[in-house]
């Protein structure tokens, strides 16, 4: 059987694989699951094995473990240091769910669960492609490495010590990554850009406890009020954010590229149709894929604070809170628009109030020219397993070990995403296209092959 026949052989049996590890609700961010993120990394490291990995070990960090194997049985081939996240996002609202987000369930062509997307199915991708290539050939074609990491989610603070740790470890010719999408089906993709992403959490403090706002409403501060007076300041009428200096290190993008990026199949009305809301808006001046990919960005992403239960309650808050982050391009440095955030806060709060800004996590942007000749077999292999050809795009989400990857080792990095942008990643009923999750298998099947032919 040659590897092809083998992967369209194998497609109950790597699909049953797939929901075994979907079942495991391995969400990093709440301490609660932390048992579970524990499973999931067992489940990886002994799928590792029996995909014939050696060496194969669960490294614990400060929070989450990274799961690590490796095979360098291919003397003068290439070595690829695959990397992706066993992690997922919380399934909430759960009650948005047209099945439970952790017991998945095919649905026309799509299979439902947290993580189908986002990252597991995408990892299990390559597991099973390395599982036809080692049935099929008796051995693998390249060398690898591989590490999959149970907290990027979270913003992959621990994988650094890690990463740090191993330089030598995790050494290679080549970056693979499955944690992107495609620009729309039927479209494969391969991504040579990503936003970094710098996330904060905001607390503001007025009077030292809750307060009647009767007794005390309209001599007193609230912050509350305070914490949207400021967040309204933070972009002016264009869409623009105010943060001096934000849009100083913006790199500009070049003619031959805004040429590229306008020539791709990318579809204004599906993009509305997956947003669904009544209008768009953004940076004045800038076209949608401009503002979602080479624009930076700020966005609030939770505010509480005061009393929200049911009915009413007469208080001004001693204390409001706001979740928030940037999404940062090429060559914005995320530590000075730290920097920066912390100052614009300090001038713009009013002395009647206090506050305390948490770094969540920092992460820089990532953009890399795609001319390595591995880049070449990776676009075939794309249309190989999809039967058509590949674009090169970029896309406004982050993946934080990219950057460091590409900055420690200057290895090409090879961005393979078979997720689709209304696939729901993070969202209720979070999917995966099957077409795509075997056409992937295909693909990476493929590629690794063509690897070893180099
Ligand atoms: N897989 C995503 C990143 C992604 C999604 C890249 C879509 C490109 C297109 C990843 O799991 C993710 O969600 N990353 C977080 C960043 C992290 C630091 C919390 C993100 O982008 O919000
Ligand atoms: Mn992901
Ligand atoms: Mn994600």
């Amino acid at each position: 059987m040659n590897l092809l026949e083998y992967t369209e052989s194998k497609r109950d049996e790597h699909l049953n694989e797939l929901c075994e590890f979907l079942r495991i609700p391995s969400v990093s961010t709440k301490p609660q699951h932390k048992p579970d993120v524990e499973r999931a990394a067992r489940w990886v490291a002994d799928r590792l094995r029996a995909i014939g990995l050696d060496k194969v070990e669960i490294v614990p960090t400060k929070m989450h473990p990274v799961v690590y194997g490796e095979s360098l049985h291919a003397p003068g081939k290439p070595t690829v240091l695959f990397y992706g996240h066993y992690d997922v996002q919380p399934a909430d609202p759960l009650n948005l769910w047209t099945t439970p987000a952790f017991e998945p369930t095919v649905r026309e062509g799509n299979l439902y669960a947290r993580g189908t997307a986002d990252d597991k199915g995408q990892v299990h991708i390559h597991l099973s492609a390395l599982d036809a290539l080692q049935k099929t050939a008796g051995k693998l074609p390249i060398n690898f490495k591989v590490m999959i990491e149970g907290e990027e989610e979270i913003g992959s603070v621990h994988l650094w010590d890690f990463v740090n740790a191993h330089k030598d470890r995790l050494k290679a010719d080549v970056l693979v990554v499955s944690d992107t999408a495609m620009l729309a089906a039927g479209v494969p993709s391969i991504t040579y850009g990503l936003r970094g992403l710098n996330y904060y959490q905001i607390e503001i403090t007025g009077a030292a406890q809750d307060l009647h706002s009767g007794v005390f409403g309209g001599a007193v501060p609230n912050p509350l009020t305070i914490l949207c007076e400021t967040f309204a300041k933070l972009h002016d009428k264009n869409f623009r954010v105010t943060l001096p200096g934000f849009y100083d290190d913006v790199a500009k993008i070049s003619k031959r590229e805004s040429k590229a990026l306008k020539a791709l199949p990318w579809k204004a009305n599906d993009f509305k149709k997956v947003v669904g809301a009544p209008g768009l808006s953004g940076e004045k001046g800038f076209s949608i894929v401009e503002r979602l990919w080479v624009r930076p960005t700020l966005e609030l992403n939770g505010v509480w604070g005061g009393y929200t239960d049911e009915g009413s309650k007469t208080v001004i808050p001693s204390k409001a809170y706001a979740k928030f982050s940037t999404r940062l391009v090429p060559n914005q440095n995320p530590q000075k628009i730290t920097k920066a955030v912390q100052r614009y806060f300090q001038k713009l709060l009013p002395k009647t109030v206090k506050f305390s800004l948490v770094v969540h996590s920092e992460g820089k942007p990532w953009v890399a020219p795609f001319t390595h000749p591995f880049f070449e077999v990776a676009h075939k292999a794309l249309e190989k397993g999809f039967g058509k050809r590949a674009v090169f795009i970029r896309e406004g989400g982050s993946i934080p070990l990219v950057t460091q990857i590409d900055d420690m080792f200057k290895v090409p990095c090879i961005l393979l995403g078979f997720g689709l942008p209304d696939e729901n990643a993070h969202a209720p009923d979070e999917h995966i296209l099957l077409e795509n999750y075997f056409g992937g298998i295909k693909a990476v099947a493929t590629f690794y092959e063509g690897l070893g032919k180099l």
